[in-house]
C-alpha cells in the first residue's frame, strides 16, 4: 500500500485562523493525509496567512523564500496559502511565487484536498471567491485522529465576517459581510464536543456579539434560525459538560442589556471580557469609524461590572493613527489606567492597502509612535501586576494546557479570568512516596485544578493546589463522539 500523504499547517494571525486551520486538517485527514508535526516531514504544506498589520503579512514573504528550498528538497511536494493575504493577493501570490501550487481564500476551505490533489497532478489554482452560503459551518471541526491542540477546549464558530469597516482595518475585505451559524448547529456542535470531554468553549467572530442580528441592523428581520448573542449564550450554558464559555471578540457597540446581564446570570460564562477600545480619545474614534465615545465605553465597562463586579477587562489598542496628537493619546492612557485593565495588546497603527485610513494625512512620526507604544505598554504592566497581587490569597480553577515555561513538571494553564496560572507541582506531590503516583497526580493538560493563588508576576498567577485535578474524560469516550460526528460528515461532504 502506498504511504499516506503527509501535511503540515503553518497558522498565524487571530483566533479564526486557527480555527480555520482546524477545519483544513480535518479535512485533509478525512481525505486520506496524514498530519507531519515537523514541515520536513510533510509532502504538502498550507501557510494560513495573516494581514491584520504589515509585519505579519511579511511573514509570508519570507516564509515563501525559505519554502521554494522545502519544495525542492523532495519530488512531488506541494505548497498552498491560504487566509487573509490569500484572500486579497491570491493572484500576485501565484504569479510571483513559482513555488505555489494553489491559493484558496476564506470561504473556500472546503476545496482543499480537491486543490491538493490537482496539485500533485501538476495543476496550479487560485479559489477566492466570496460566499454567502451557510455550508462554511458544515464542515468537520475535529477527527478522530487528529490530537486536539489542548484537550479540554475548543473553538466554536458562531459568525463570521464584519460589517463595521473600521477605517485602519483590513478584516472587512479579507472575511466579507457578516453571517452567523443557525444556533441549533452551535449548539449541536457544542454537545457533541462535551460528550468528546470538552469543558471550555470559545465562540468566535469578527463581532461575535453582533451574532444573529446583522439583518435587524440592516433594517430586515432576523435571519431565520438565530436568536440574540444572549439567548445563544443561554442556550449553550445548558449544555451538560460544559463548565466554560468564552467569546472572542466583542464589539463594544453590541452590548444590549440581556447580553450584560447574562454575565452576572450565567455562571458558566467566564468572568472575563476582551473588549477593543482601540483609542480613548473620542476624535481617534471617529476618524477610526468606532461608533462610540470613550465615555460609552467607560459607561459599558461600568454595566459589565455592576452585573459581575469581578469581571477581568481585557482590550486591544492602537497608537500613532494619522493625526493621534499628544492629547489624544493623553486620553488612551487615561482610558487604560480608568478602566484597569487586566491585559492589553497594544499596537502601532499599520497602514494597510484597501483601507480609507491608509488615505489620511497627517501621519505619526515612526519614533512619537514608538515612544507612546512603551509609554502604553509600560502603564499596562503596572496594572497587570496590580490585578495579579489583588489575586494572591485567592481561590481559583485552572484548566491546564501544558508545561510551564517557568520548568520541568510545572502545569501551566488559564483560570476562568483568561489569566495564566502556575501550579506548583511540588507541593501538590510531596506527600506522595513512589515516582509513579507522583506522576500519576501530576496534572495533564485537559484537567481542571483548584489552587490556591500564591504568588502574582507581570504575565502569571502561581498557584498551589487544593485538591487532586479532576481528569479530562477517557480518550475512548472523545474519540467515540467525534467517530459519531465523523459519519455525520461523511453524509454531508
Ligand atoms: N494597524 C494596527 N493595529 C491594527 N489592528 C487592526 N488593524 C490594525 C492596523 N491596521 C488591531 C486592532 C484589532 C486587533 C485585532 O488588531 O486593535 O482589534
Ligand atoms: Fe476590523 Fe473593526 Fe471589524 Fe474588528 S470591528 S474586524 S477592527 S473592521
Amino acid at each position: 500500500m502506498a504511504l499516506r500523504r503527509r501535511f503540515h499547517i503553518r497558522t498565524y494571525g487571530c483566533q479564526m485562523n486557527v480555527h480555520d486551520s482546524q477545519k483544513v486538517a480535518a479535512l485533509l485527514t478525512r481525505a486520506g493525509y496524514r498530519a507531519a508535526e515537523d514541515p520536513e516531514q510533510a509532502d504538502l504544506l498550507i501557510v494560513n496567512t495573516c494581514s491584520i498589520r504589515e509585519k505579519a503579512e511579511h511573514r509570508l514573504y519570507t516564509d515563501l523564500g525559505r519554502l521554494r528550498e522545502w519544495k525542492e528538497r523532495r519530488a512531488g511536494r506541494v505548497l498552498g496559502v491560504a487566509g487573509c493575504v490569500a484572500q486579497q493577493e491570491g493572484d500576485a501570490i501565484l504569479r510571483r511565487f513559482a513555488a505555489v501550487d494553489f491559493v484558496y481564500g476564506t470561504h473556500n476551505l472546503r476545496l482543499v484536498p480537491a486543490l491538493a490533489a490537482a496539485a500533485e497532478q501538476g495543476e496550479r489554482s487560485l479559489r477566492i471567491e466570496e460566499s454567502r452560503s451557510l455550508e462554511r459551518f458544515d464542515l468537520p471541526q475535529h477527527h478522530p485522529d487528529l490530537p486536539s491542540e489542548t484537550p479540554g477546549r475548543a473553538f466554536v464558530t458562531a459568525m463570521e465576517g464584519c460589517d463595521m469597516f473600521c477605517t485602519f482595518c483590513v478584516v472587512p475585505n479579507t472575511r466579507g459581510r457578516e453571517i452567523s451559524r443557525p444556533a441549533a448547529g452551535i449548539a449541536a456542535e457544542v454537545e457533541s464536543l462535551a460528550a468528546a470531554g470538552v469543558r471550555e468553549i470559545t465562540l468566535l467572530g469578527q463581532t461575535v456579539n453582533a451574532y444573529g442580528r446583522h439583518d435587524v441592523r440592516r433594517g430586515r428581520a432576523p435571519k431565520a434560525g438565530t436568536e440574540s448573542f444572549a439567548a445563544l449564550l443561554r442556550r449553550l450554558a445548558r449544555v451538560p459538560g460544559i463548565e466554560r464559555i468564552r467569546y472572542t471578540s466583542p464589539h463594544p457597540s453590541f452590548f444590549d442589556d440581556e447580553l450584560v446581564r447574562a454575565h452576572g446570570e450565567l455562571e458558566v460564562l467566564c468572568p472575563h471580557v476582551h473588549l477593543p477600545a482601540q483609542s480613548g480619545s473620542d476624535a481617534v474614534l471617529a476618524r477610526m469609524r468606532r461608533p462610540y465615545s470613550a465615555a460609552a465605553y467607560r459607561a459599558l465597562c461600568e454595566r459589565l461590572r455592576a452585573a459581575r463586579p469581578d469581571v477581568a477587562l481585557t482590550t486591544d489598542l492602537i497608537v500613532g493613527f494619522p493625526g493621534e496628537s499628544d492629547a489624544d493619546f493623553a486620553a488612551t492612557l487615561a482610558l487604560m489606567s480608568d478602566v484597569g485593565f487586566v491585559d492589553a495588546y497594544t499596537f502601532k497603527y499599520s497602514p494597510r492597502p484597501g483601507t480609507p485610513a491608509a488615505g489620511l494625512d497627517s501621519p505619526v512620526e515612526p519614533a512619537v509612535a514608538q515612544a507612546r507604544l512603551e509609554e502604553l505598554q509600560r502603564l499596562q504592566r503596572s496594572l497587570t501586576l496590580d490585578a495579579h497581587r489583588r489575586r494572591v490569597g485567592s481561590e481559583t480553577e485552572v484548566l491546564v494546557e501544558g508545561e510551564s515555561r517557568r520548568g520541568a513538571g510545572q502545569a501551566s494553564g488559564r483560570d476562568p479570568y483568561h489569566r495564566v496560572v502556575n501550579v506548583a507541582a511540588e507541593a501538590e506531590t510531596a506527600g506522595l512516596r513512589s515516582p509513579a503516583a507522583r506522576r500519576a497526580r501530576l496534572a495533564a493538560p485537559g484537567d481542571v485544578v483548584r489552587v490556591r493563588v500564591v504568588d502574582a508576576t507581570p504575565h502569571s498567577l502561581i498557584g498551589e493546589p487544593v485538591s487532586p485535578p479532576r481528569r479530562l474524560a477517557e480518550f475512548g469516550l472523545k474519540n467515540t463522539a467525534i467517530r459519531a460526528d465523523e459519519e455525520k460528515w461523511s453524509a454531508l461532504l
